[in-house]
């Protein structure tokens, strides 16, 4: 069990939670959470937001019964935490697009720490939240609010894109990619159901083009796009 320090809303709906300890994760890497009551039974996936020395983030919004329960925990209370987990964001060189909607910025945040000289990219629905902290970290932060912010990205001055966002967003991507013939690579971040997180109940596959299935917990969920295919 791992104690609560702080448990903060940033916006309607979205909180911002600070867990004492020290972690270990890559970028685009997730942890299984579950608070300490008997439900919900399963853990719920969240992005690392932030590590430091002594403690993990994680910016989560509110959408059904686990997350809606990390919204009443206070600091002082504790969570269980599994992770890290996943296959993150690969380490790379050259000039990288971070390319985030609504709550998928949840994994940038991180990613541009690590990452000196991304250009971050924040779209979002209605009101916006955390860009001055992205502004502390990235030299480029363009933010659009309604719209596709995928529209103000130009895929060619970049030899790597990442995006994280609802499915229609990823989907987006991979088509401006295949229309465009863009030649750098461009990752997505799929953000599917799970129960183990470990890669032993395949309640998060993913189909691979051409047949197959990936899960998103362990080959995940980042995803050269070119990997999986997104449609239903
Ligand atoms: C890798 C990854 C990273 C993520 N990172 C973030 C993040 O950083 N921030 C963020 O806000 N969100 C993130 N998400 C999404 C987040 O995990 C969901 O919003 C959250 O799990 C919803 O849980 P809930 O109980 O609040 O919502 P609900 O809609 O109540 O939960 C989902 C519903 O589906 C059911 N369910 C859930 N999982 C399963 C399952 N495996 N099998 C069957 N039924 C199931 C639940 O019982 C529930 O009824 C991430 C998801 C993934 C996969
Ligand atoms: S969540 Fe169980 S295999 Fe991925």
């Amino acid at each position: 069990m791992a104690e609560i320090m702080s448990n903060i809303q940033v916006s309607p709906g979205v909180f911002r939670m600070k867990i004492a300890g020290n972690y270990e994760g890559r970028m685009g890497q997730f942890y299984m959470l579950r608070s300490s009551g008997m439900e919900p039974l399963l853990s719920r996936p969240l992005s690392i937001f932030d590590l430091q020395e002594h403690y993990i983030e994680f910016l989560y919004q509110v959408v059904g019964k686990g997350t809606h329960l990390f919204a009443g925990l206070k600091r002082g209370d504790s969570l269980n935490l599994l992770g890290p987990l996943g296959n993150g964001f690969p380490d790379i060189q050259g000039r990288v697009a971070l390319v985030g909607g609504g709550i998928g910025t949840a994994p940038l945040y991180y990613s541009a720490r690590q990452l000196s000289d991304a250009h971050v990219y924040l779209g979002f629905r209605e009101e916006t939240y955390l860009v001055r902290e992205f502004g502390a970290i990235s030299s480029q932060v363009h933010v659009k609010v309604g719209g596709s912010i995928l529209d103000d990205v130009d895929f060619d001055a970049y030899d790597h894109i990442f995006v994280c966002g609802p499915t229609g967003m990823l989907k987006a991507a991979k088509l401006r990619e295949a229309e465009q013939g863009y030649s750098g690579n461009l990752y997505v971040s799929v953000e599917n159901k799970m129960a183990c997180g470990i890669g032993a109940c395949l309640v998060c596959r993913v189909k691979a083009p051409g047949g197959g299935t990936k899960r998103a917990c362990v080959e995940g969920p980042v995803f050269l796009a070119k990997e999986v295919d997104l449609d239903d």
